[in-house]
């Protein structure tokens, strides 16, 4: 049982754009941000056996786990229905069988539990994964920049204030994690492709094999990955003799290496640019994508290098994948309720336009 001042808030965070279905419960009070409670279900075996999402599938999923998960969540975290003082729910994007799912939910649950329901669009959430078990004096402050590097999103985002943005720049053509995943298909490696490709590529060469960067010299902040699947396609098609031999560890981790170096390299590049063109200090760096190692490592590196007081937040790789922990936060610093009637799940919702 926890005790309860006016400036603190307990929040229940509800996930299900994608595949993943997540329930966590958050206590904001006006230093900090704790973590009461983070459960994370996914459809990860059903998904690798199809090499993908089947969306119908994972909503079929999320409905026979969402409610078990809201009730986990409740339980670890030792807080009962009744304490909970908001319902914060992905609104979008995301599969709209999935958002229909966690959407429903959450009204439900804000109707018969009497309790504000506060809509969270999912991409401004994984930010505020940078928020999360900190104490004031060491979270993110504004202005600065977002990279959000997730399965469907690789985006610039100038961040001025809780709930003010400017969209600074992002991929003309696919994510940075859908080419991780594509490249992985390619490789016949399971889905998701990203942790997969990051593991082989332990045992690789990075500068093996040269591959195409579009945009990485361009003065502008966007990204283009959609010509790697491509190229690593001819690339695989000259080592086995056009699939006539199979591809030898050493290649599949050289392959690996330098595919995940070309990305990286470019997610850093346009990162440091922005930083540099809007003399930013502080980078905020979200989504599934952010959970690499490489990037981890490379991204440090280059802001220390090439900015001058240049610091850099990224949540523990945890809380970089899909979870409700970062959408309940977003909505205790962006405390909006809405009408539980009339809120709608919305898969096209994006940060390009405000
Ligand atoms: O943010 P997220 O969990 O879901 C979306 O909102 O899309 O991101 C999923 C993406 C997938 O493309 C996955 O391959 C990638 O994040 N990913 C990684 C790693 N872990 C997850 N990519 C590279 N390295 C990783 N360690
Ligand atoms: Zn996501």
């Amino acid at each position: 049982m926890l005790t309860k001042t006016n400036n603190k808030k307990i929040i229940l965070g509800i996930e299900t754009s994608c595949d993943e279905t997540s329930a966590a419960v958050i206590e904001k009070t006006d230093d900090r941000v704790n973590l009461l409670s983070n459960i994370v279900a996914s459809s990860a075996e059903i998904q690798a056996k199809y090499g993908g999402i089947i969306p119908e599938q994972a909503a079929r999923e999320q409905l026979k786990s969402i409610f078990p998960v809201i009730q986990e969540a409740l339980n670890e975290s030792g807080v009962a229905a009744n304490e909970i003082d908001a319902i914060a729910v992905t609104q979008g994007p995301g599969l709209i069988g999935s958002l229909l799912v966690g959407v429903e939910t959450a009204k439900t649950l804000s109707l018969i539990w009497n309790k504000p329901l506060i809509p969270v669009n999912h991409l401004m959430g994984h930010f505020y994964a940078n928020w999360i078990n900190l104490e004031k004096q060491s979270q993110p402050s504004f202005p600065c920049l977002g990279l959000l590097v997730s399965g469907g999103h690789s985006d610039l985002i100038l961040l001025t204030d809780h709930g003010k943005y400017q969209y600074l720049g992002g991929t003309r053509d696919d994510a940075a994690g859908e080419a991780f995943d594509k490249t992985a298909r390619l490789l016949g490696l399971p889905y998701p492709g990203g942790p997969q490709i990051s593991k082989i590529a332990e045992n690789g060469d990075p500068k093996s094999y040269k591959l195409p960067k579009p945009m990485a010299g361009s003065k502008d902040l966007d990204f283009s990955f959609s010509g790697l699947k491509t190229a690593v396609l001819y690339l695989v098609q000259k080592l086995t003799d056009n699939g006539k031999q199979k591809l030898s560890q050493i290649e599949l981790g050289n392959l690996a290496a330098s595919l995940e170096e070309t990305i990286v390299e470019s997610l850093v590049k346009k990162t440091v640019l922005a930083a540099q063109t809007y003399d930013i200090e502080q980078i905020i760096v979200a989504g599934g994508v952010a959970a690499n190692k490489r990037l981890r490592v490379r991204l440090e590196e280059a802001i220390a290098q090439k900015t001058s007081r240049g610091k850099l937040f990224i949540p523990p790789p945890n809380l970089c994948t899909d979870n409700a922990a970062y959408i309940a936060t977003a909505a205790a610093f962006n405390y909006q309720p809405t009408d539980s009637l009339v809120l709608q799940a919305n898969p096209n919702l994006s940060l390009s336009k405000k």
